[in-house]
């Protein structure tokens, strides 16, 4: 479980932090803000593995020093929580105001971190004329407008795009947002050519919620990624928000990662927060502190995972208790701007050490796909019983089906080019494939490599996907074997 799409409007900053917030900035006692040792920051330890890590920025609380201090010092990129939002830019049809969006960029490059632009196309957050226009052709015309002005304005600023946000629902078809009824299934395609036309250089990309695992919901990201790239639709990148719940951090997220990243798209963690039921006492801290850790260890793990962006600061200042009722502290750092073990497990991560006291005993990693080390060839430790570990995934419909198959090298030795068999016990028929040739005699099932994936390195793992038909009943293969090797199934 992750995130809902239930976002009741209204405030979300708790009014009497406010008088705090005053104390803050006029320098009175409340926060003491922890000054990380330069070498363990955790933008220097990104930026040595060629990351970035990011916030979400509301710019008014740079006004508070505590907030700027962390700011400043810990985060390499940056990401305006709302300004950029459709709402705020495009407030009236054809009027265009820049004034809050201007700031989080003109502090991108005051303070020399990247900018990641958020987001042109969302079912929320945007303004209320647009409910009004009726007519598919007309909406298209007003987004592609609102894009071009948007995505031109903020032109070799930002180094990507949020194009379209929270597209699928969670069973992976299309959210029936206004853009989806009126328009029709193009206007995600729509809307990245017109980003690309607008901002060349930025990297596009496609951003959603509950999409950490594999599930029906990544899958049908998975899909257009693929779709997008057979057609020629400009797509750079996919953004994973990771709000997530306390302890349940999806086993599979750096599986899934890499799933995406095989089909030759960036990946990035946008939006990551981790929520508990408040109050937080030292147990919960710890179980947060070993999320966050899963979350940078599996970004560290895939190569093209550009980052970690946190979606905020502070729990001071934080979307979750307003639309979660009963839940909070999902951030790194406490009302008060004092680090939490979060940091610690973010750090570690990263590849860091932990300098801040924990209140527990840090919580050992869980072997699998998220252990920290390199994906790329390089040094191995080969798997007790080594082999192959397949994992295979479906989303169904009465007669269909969509496949997703992750194949990792659990032995000691590199494999170079590979065979993955199966057998199907209910007449199940492969009808279209992708990243793999598969083919059918009768039940007995090949998946071929691709050429681009016919290395696995000792431990190192792929993923392919097809599409099949079935009559009703379609049980997932009861094993599989690489090269004809058995495979664990996981
Ligand atoms: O700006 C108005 C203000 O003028 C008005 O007085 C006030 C009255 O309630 O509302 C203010 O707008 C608020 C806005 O944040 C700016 O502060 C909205 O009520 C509030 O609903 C809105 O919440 C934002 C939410 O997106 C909107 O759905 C959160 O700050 C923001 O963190 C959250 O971010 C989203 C990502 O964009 C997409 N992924 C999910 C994530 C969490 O919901």
């Amino acid at each position: 479980m992750t995130d809902d799409s239930k976002r009741p409007p209204g405030r979300h900053r708790r009014p009497l932090l406010a008088a705090a917030a005053v104390l803050l900035a006029t320098g009175a006692a409340i926060a003491v803000p922890h000054l990380a040792d330069a070498a363990t920051t955790l933008q220097s330890l990104a930026a040595a593995k060629g990351k970035t890590v990011g916030f979400a920025l509301t710019s008014s609380y740079l006004s508070e020093a505590a907030y700027k201090n962390i700011a400043d010092t810990e985060f390499n990129l940056v990401v305006a929580e709302n300004a950029m939002k459709w709402s705020e830019t495009e407030p009236s049809r054809n009027s265009f105001t820049y004034t809050a969006g201007d700031a989080v960029a003109n502090y991108a490059a005051s303070s020399g971190k990247q900018l990641y632009g958020h987001a042109l196309v969302w079912h929320q957050q945007y303004p209320g004329w647009v409910d009004g226009i009726s007519s598919g052709t007309d909406l298209l015309a007003a987004m592609k407008n609102h894009i071009a002005n948007v995505a031109g304005h903020y032109a070799g600023k930002v180094v990507a795009w949020d194009v379209v946000n929270e597209a699928f629902e969670d069973n992976g078809s299309r959210r029936q947002s206004i853009f989806q009824q009126r328009i029709g299934n193009s206007y995600i395609e729509e809307a990245f050519k017109a980003a690309r036309a607008a901002d060349p250089a930025a990297k596009l990309c496609i951003n959603d919620y509950s999409t950490d695992g594999i599930n029906a919901k990544s899958t049908a990201i998975l899909n257009l990624v693929q779709d997008f790239k057979a057609r020629g639709v400009p797509i750079d990148c996919v953004g994973f928000q990771a709000h997530l719940i306390l302890g349940q951090v999806p086993s599979d997220l750096q599986a899934n990662l890499q799933r995406f990243a095989n089909l030759g798209v960036d990946v990035r963690i946008t939006e990551l927060d981790v929520r508990m039921t408040t109050p937080s006492d030292a147990s919960k801290l710890a179980t947060q502190k070993s999320d966050f850790q899963k979350v940078f260890t599996a970004c560290a793990n895939v190569t093209r995972c550009t980052g970690v962006t946190v979606w905020g600061i502070t729990d001071r200042y934080s979307w979750v208790p307003e639309v979660f009722s009963g839940y909070g502290a999902a951030l790194i750092w406490d009302d008060n701007y004092n680090r939490k073990p979060a940091y610690d497990g973010a750090a570690a991560g990263f590849g860091g050490t932990t300098t801040t006291p924990t209140p527990t005993t840090p919580t050992p990693t869980t072997p699998g796909p998220t252990t920290p080390g390199p994906t790329t060839p390089g040094p191995t430790t080969p798997a007790p019983g080594g082999g192959c570990a397949v994992g295979y995934t479906v989303n169904q419909w009465n007669t269909g089906f969509t496949a997703t198959v992750n194949v990792k090298n659990t032995s000691g030795t590199a494999i170079n080019g590979w065979t993955l068999a199966w057998s199907y016990s209910a007449g199940q028929t492969v009808t279209q494939s992708w990243s793999a040739t598969v083919t059918q005699s009768g039940s007995a099932v090949t998946a071929a490599n691709a050429a681009w994936n016919a290395a696995l390195p000792a431990g190192g793992s792929t993923s392919f996907g097809f599409n099949g038909s079935h009559s009703g009943s379609n049980p997932a293969p009861a094993a599989f074997s690489l090269n004809g090797t058995a495979c664990t199934v996981a």
